[in-house]
């Protein structure tokens, strides 16, 4: 019986763990919930895309390789003057038609700080504002600028920039669930979820009986 199976049948199991770790990444890995995954580990042969399952979600190899290459590109234009801390997101989307598209976003900052944008709330904007309503997977990558002490970005190196609280929920309404969140550090492997993980027993479009991706404004009376 794996960890995760466990803890089904025994609560007790859960809150040993809860106890042991030292925080959420700690338990979501000991629970199975998430996983690292070595970027030399994530290869595919021409003709026979291989795929990376984790908690019923299922992703080719290849599409993890291009979010995160396509964070990166969003990161780019990360517009972050105040904190210097320079976020890119990726999102890989369907429309209605059940097409897939990726979009990229990045921070957004705001000199009155509380208007600033997440990098993974652009992604989204872009990916809804284009009929794309299914998020099937989104990567997040994030760290300082240059212009910070070499000190301070020595510490932030490999550390994971999961998204914040509230990009978890303004995802969750399009979440095609499951939706796989990839995270991955400037050095050090990746770490991959699902935002279902990453948001326990969240508040989302089902509890007021909607679905998003077939949600029409003409359809509606
Ligand atoms: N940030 C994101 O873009 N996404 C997150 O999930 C965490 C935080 C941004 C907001 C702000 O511009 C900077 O990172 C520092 O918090």
């Amino acid at each position: 019986m794996d960890h995760k199976e466990m803890h089904l049948y025994d609560a007790f199991a859960l809150m040993r763990d809860l106890l042991d770790t030292h925080d959420a990444l700690d338990l979501l890995i000991k629970t199975g919930h998430a996983r690292f995954v070595d970027k030399s580990q994530l290869f595919w042969v021409v003709g026979s895309p291989s795929l990376f399952e984790i908690n019923g979600s299922r992703i080719r190899n290849e599409d993890i390789l291009e979010l995160v290459q396509k964070a990166r590109e969003g990161q780019e234009n990360s517009y972050a003057p105040h904190s210097h801390f320079n976020v890119g997101a990726a999102i890989l989307a369907e429309n209605r038609l059940r097409d897939q598209k990726i979009f990229s976003g990045c921070n957004i900052e705001n000199a009155a700080y509380s208007p600033t944008l997440c990098g993974e709330i652009t992604a989204a904007a872009k990916a809804v504002s284009a009929g794309y309503r299914r998020f099937l997977a989104y990567a997040t990558v994030g760290g300082f600028d240059d212009s910070m002490s070499d000190e301070l970005r020595a510490k932030t190196v490999g550390t994971y920039v999961t998204p914040c609280g509230r990009c978890r929920q303004f995802t969750k309404e399009f979440d095609a669930d499951p939706c796989m969140v990839i995270v991955a550090p400037d050095e050090g492997p990746f770490l991959i979820s699902t935002l279902e993980f990453l948001l326990p027993a969240g508040f989302g479009p089902k509890n007021l009986g909607v679905d998003p991706s077939l949600y029409d404004r003409h359809a509606v009376k």
